[in-house]
């Protein structure tokens, strides 16, 4: 039995597909691999044919141990966020109390030389991890290409694309090739290549915010360009703040622009080609697949 977490979220809903669907089984297939889903709110998932749904919650402990009988393998996504530290904690802890055998741990990219706030959330549950006797991979994932769907609304309405980060640069990783890792990760067999393993998972090749809306601009058709503006860190944060998020949030969130502006987050990850054998989709993939989202076709 294999438990996901996050599994209305964005790499967790991909994990559930992949799982249910049976495309990420290595040919040939194995037995039909049974899947459970822990989710707050049973109601926002509506599952693939097969898929057991329970209702659960990080903070809830009793229902993390309910969840975990008769698991085997865990998918752990956790919301980014102070909380992400407890959270994965209490999951790991129950996860072992249960005699699960692996967790497929969905983390953060380190950046060399910074102690990223986003990075230090995820290290207790890493720590917690190779401390368990479970085996264990954990996916460091580069920013998503998903997050470009925060400039939907502007690219809608014709520009210009709000830019915090100048032209800094980062590889973008599509959010379905950490999925695929994932579950390559928890179908493989006790004791594969995966087990042990970090994979830092980025996109092919670093791009700059303005790189980045000139590729949906391109896709989108001539005269489509929506342009970006620069946007000074520091406005964006207090924006971040009337908006409601937490200290904590807006302050990672600061780091994180004031890290790439600087030029200090072009890393480039081998970890889609270990993990899946083939090079990472390039960001125009996932704006191809999503185009809807940019042109108001349907709703983001
Ligand atoms: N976005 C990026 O660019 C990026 C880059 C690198 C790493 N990451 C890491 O990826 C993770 C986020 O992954 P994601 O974007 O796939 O997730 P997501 O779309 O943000 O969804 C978060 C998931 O966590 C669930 N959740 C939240 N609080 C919970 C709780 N108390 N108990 C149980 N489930 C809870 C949510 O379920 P509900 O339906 O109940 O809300 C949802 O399924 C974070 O840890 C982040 O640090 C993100």
């Amino acid at each position: 039995m294999i438990l996901l977490t996050g599994a209305t979220g964005t790499v967790g809903g991909h994990v559930l597909r992949l799982l249910a669907t049976g495309d990420a089984r290595p040919s040939p297939a194995p037995a039909p691999v049974p899947v459970r889903a822990l989710v707050r709110d049973p109601s926002r998932l509506a599952p693939p044919f097969g898929v057991e749904v329970v209702r659960g919650d990080f903070d809830d402990p009793g229902s993390l141990r309910a969840a975990m009988e008769g698991v085997t393998d865990l998918f752990l996504a956790t919301a980014a966020g102070p909380s992400v530290a407890a959270h994965d904690t209490a999951a790991v802890g129950a996860a072992a109390a249960a005699g699960v055998r692996r967790v497929v741990k969905l983390s953060a990219l380190r950046v060399p030389g910074v102690r990223m706030r986003v990075a230090e959330w995820h290290a207790p549950g890493e720590q917690a991890l190779e401390e368990s006797g479970m085996a264990w991979t954990l996916l460091r994932p580069a920013g998503f290409a998903s997050n470009s769907l925060q400039w939907a609304e502007a690219v809608r309405a014709g520009g210009p694309v709000p830019n915090t980060t100048g032209e800094g640069r980062q590889a973008v990783v599509d959010p379905r090739d950490v999925a695929e890792a994932a579950a390559a990760a928890l179908l493989s067999p006790r004791g594969s290549r995966h087990e042990g393993r970090a994979y830092v998972l980025t996109g092919p090749e670093p791009m700059s915010v303005p790189d980045q809306v000139a590729a949906i601009g391109r896709l989108l058709g001539p005269g489509r360009a929506p342009g970006c503006v620069d946007v000074p860190p520091a406005a964006a944060a207090e924006a971040m703040r009337g908006a409601g998020m937490s200290e904590d949030f807006v302050g990672a969130a600061l780091q994180g622009m004031e890290m790439l502006g600087s030029g200090r987050g072009e890393i480039l990850g081998d970890g889609v080609r270990e993990a899946l054998g083939r090079p990472a989709r390039p960001f125009e993939d996932w704006v191809r697949d999503h185009l809807d989202a940019f042109t108001g076709a349907r709703p983001e």
